[in-house]
């Protein structure tokens, strides 16, 4: 379907989602802001507490950029310290990164507001415990798992990758966090995630996408579900700078004036 056409049908329930009163029924649900600017209202307001939410996307795409920034926003302005765990880079890298976005993650973690934790790789029972020790330590309301992808290394066969990933959603929940887990994507691949059975253990699926127009890259950012959420169905705009990080364009056309 032409981008022109979902743009047409659904302009006014983009409006609406700008403010969650506005959809009928007030919504129920407790929801927290993820600190991205222009994301929460496509949301009813931010994501549903302790919700699971998938972030995927493509090699740079800014799935550690976004996780990050729902972490310090939590814990700079929420009083929800947050608890990043990465498998991949490591912590001395994703604080570098972070503070050139201008962050103030030094602080943060001087303050225990937040922790950058790297469980010890291909130990499942050590990361559990990982897990929960970090966020038992700082009363962390808000976790960030950067990647899950690489958990499918610990196991052997698909039926115990896709059992872990059972396992794994069960331990999130446990811990009573609002969670990013962060995967990989083929950019243009059907499913989205690495092992096809990541989005359908998470209440909500945030999927990070880089599209070619001409001669050049746009990134775009959909909700592609979240459970007792009337979210948007569009793809939006967004763009990576620096100060401020990730910031989505709710009422810009993805081929338009971004
Ligand atoms: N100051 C900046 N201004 C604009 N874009 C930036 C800036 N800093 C970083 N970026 C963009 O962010 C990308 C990296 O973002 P990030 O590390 O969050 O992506 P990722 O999806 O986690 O990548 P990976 O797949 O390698 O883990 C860079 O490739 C670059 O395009
Ligand atoms: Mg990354």
């Amino acid at each position: 379907m032409a981008f022109g056409e979902i743009e047409e049908e659904e302009e006014e329930t983009t409006t609406q989602l700008t403010d969650g009163e506005e959809l009928g029924k007030p919504s129920q649900v407790t929801r927290v802001r993820s600190g991205v600017p222009g994301l929460d209202d496509l949301l009813q307001g931010g994501i549903p507490r302790n919700n699971l939410v998938l972030i995927t996307g493509s090699c740079g795409n800014g799935k550690s950029t976004i996780g990050m920034q729902f972490l310090c926003h939590g814990a700079q302005y929420e009083e929800e310290p947050g608890i990043y765990l990465t498998l991949e880079e490591p912590p001395k890298q994703i604080i570098e990164n972070a503070c050139h976005f201008g962050w103030d993650v030094r602080g943060l973690i001087k303050d225990k507001k937040l922790n950058v934790v790297e469980p010890e790789l291909y130990k499942w029972e050590s990361l559990v415990t990982t897990i929960e020790d970090s966020v038992m330590e700082i009363g962390a309301k808000r976790l960030v798992l950067d990647s899950a992808t690489i958990l499918g290394m610990y196991f052997n066969d698909q039926y115990k990758i896709r059992r872990s990933f059972m396992d794994l959603s069960r331990i999130l929940r446990r811990v009573n966090c609002t969670t990013f887990m962060i995967s990989e994507r083929e950019e243009g691949a059907n499913k989205y995630s690495v092992y096809g059975v990541e989005e359908f253990v998470v209440d909500g699926v945030i999927v990070l996408y880089f599209i070619k127009e001409k001669n050049m890259f746009m990134r775009a950012l959909a909700v592609r579900k979240m459970r007792s959420t009337n979210h948007s169905t569009k793809i939006y705009p967004f763009k990576i700078a620096a100060p401020g990080g990730i910031k989505v364009y709710p009422s810009a056309e993805i081929f338009g004036d971004v």
